[in-house]
């Protein structure tokens, strides 16, 4: 891999051909024209609320870091302790030293940009915050940055299915191989592993002479995804289901003849997670019945977790789940943190009337003494649990037949005029 100071990679042809051109667009809006997020001409970087925990961190860290800060939101996830986690165009490093403090010393974060002359301003600090985030390694970082193309990723020294997590923030718009990045994080992957990113993404397809603009693609609107294009693409590489966890509006000030390009298109600053689960979730929704509760074992999430925009799970409570999110919530690295349990009775409708047999059962499952001492590293809750779960389905499998015969009764003497 060439190291190029605020040009890409003259070695890369073969994974962009005649798209080199935008790379050097790219190089140089990050490397010249921009020298720190003050130069911006759209709120497209730089939105985002953070979480306090993040907040604190970020406060410890140097101004040059911040101030060369162009990402448009907050793509950390919750669980990171002792994980191995990828930062896609970490650029000057913020996410990545957030990422150090929270997984701590048995974890590792690898960075990776393009751009050498940013990673040189991440590395500059690379001991300073070792010391303040991981002291116990007494001077050794857990952090690495690679200068490197995310189109290219075992190239630069990233093994397939490495991470437990991978983050980007505002990078995937200013690629013009969308898939191939999406491809690569997919198989950079463990199973069960998760690609949590903020990105922006426009309400429709962008017309070229407007993708083709130097500032707009700078600003990270040009190269902006359409939402509907994002879910094929993603979905056709494996990423069934992408769950959308934040979206805010762009605004935006540009020059008139520049806007003009973009008048009627509106621009949202999104983050999405996605799951590398093979073969266990499907395109469409489905419901079978499931039920899923937070244990509420997770440090930073106390009270509740929050999956998506669709779905929040209070602790200690049972929420109604479709197939897909039983399968993340079972399967994924956040298995250790839930119980998921599949309710016998099928027939849509008849959940409702089953309410207050499953009211007993909730109690139950409350009742029981959660255990927190969880095997994370095989995303799995321990055999003991397991066996506790399917006690109190077959408890509840028990009384929910029993309801069921009585309901088909009810129902088959309702239709004989009874
Ligand atoms: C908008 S900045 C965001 C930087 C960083 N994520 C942050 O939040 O400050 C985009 C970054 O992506 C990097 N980048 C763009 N295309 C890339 C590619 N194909 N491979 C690796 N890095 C890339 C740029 O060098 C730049 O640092």
């Amino acid at each position: 891999m060439n190291h190029h100071s605020s040009s890409p990679n003259s070695n890369c042809k073969k994974c962009c051909g005649s798209k080199e051109s935008q790379r050097e667009q790219v190089a140089h809006y990050y490397s010249t024209v921009l020298s720190s997020n003050r130069d911006l001409k759209s709120s497209a970087c730089c939105i985002g609320q953070q979480p306090g925990a993040h907040k604190a961190i970020c406060s410890q860290l140097p101004d040059e870091i911040l101030e060369k800060f162009y990402g448009c939101g907050s793509p950390i996830p919750p669980a990171l302790k002792d994980a191995v986690v990828l930062d896609l165009g970490c650029g000057t490093g913020r996410d990545v030293y957030i990422c150090s403090a929270l997984v701590g010393p048995r974890g590792r974060v690898v960075g990776l940009d393009m751009l050498e002359s940013s990673l040189q301003v991440a590395r500059k600090y690379q001991n300073m915050l070792a010391k303040q985030f991981v002291p116990e390694l007494e001077g050794s970082s857990n952090v690495e940055f690679l200068c490197g193309y995310m189109e290219q990723l075992e190239e630069a020294g990233v093994k397939p299915e490495s991470c437990d997590v991978v983050i980007s923030n505002c990078v995937i718009n200013l690629v013009s191989n969308k898939e191939l990045v999406f491809r690569q994080v997919y198989h950079t992957l463990k199973r069960g592993g998760e690609f949590y990113f903020s990105d922006i993404y426009s309400d429709r397809r962008i017309k070229e002479e407007a993708r083709k603009d130097p500032l707009l693609l700078g600003e990270c609107l040009g190269g902006a995804l359409y939402l509907q294009d994002f879910q094929n693409i993603v979905e056709s590489i494996g990423f069934l289901d992408p769950r959308m966890v934040t979206c805010t509006k762009v605004e935006h000030s540009l020059p008139d003849q520049v806007e003009s390009k973009v008048r009627n298109v509106t621009f949202y600053s999104c983050t999405f997670r996605m799951f590398r689960l093979d073969g266990l979730l499907e395109r469409k929704r489905e419901d079978y019945g499931e039920e899923a509760m937070y244990l509420g074992t997770l440090e930073e999430c106390p009270d509740v977790f929050e999956l998506d925009v669709d779905y929040r799970f209070p602790k200690g409570t049972s929420v109604a789940v479709d197939q897909n999110t039983a399968n993340i919530l079972r399967y994924s690295r956040y298995a250790p943190y839930f119980y998921c349990y599949r309710m016998v009775v099928y027939r849509k409708g008849l959940v409702n009337m089953l309410q207050k047999s499953l009211k007993e059962f909730k109690d139950a499952v409350r009742q029981e003494k959660i255990k927190e001492d969880f095997s994370k590293s095989e995303y799995h809750v321990t055999k003991g649990e397991k066996i506790r779960a399917n006690r109190l389905q077959a408890q509840y499998a028990r009384k929910a037949t029993k309801t069921w015969n009585m309901i088909n009764t009810l129902l088959e003497r309702q239709s004989r005029g009874f």
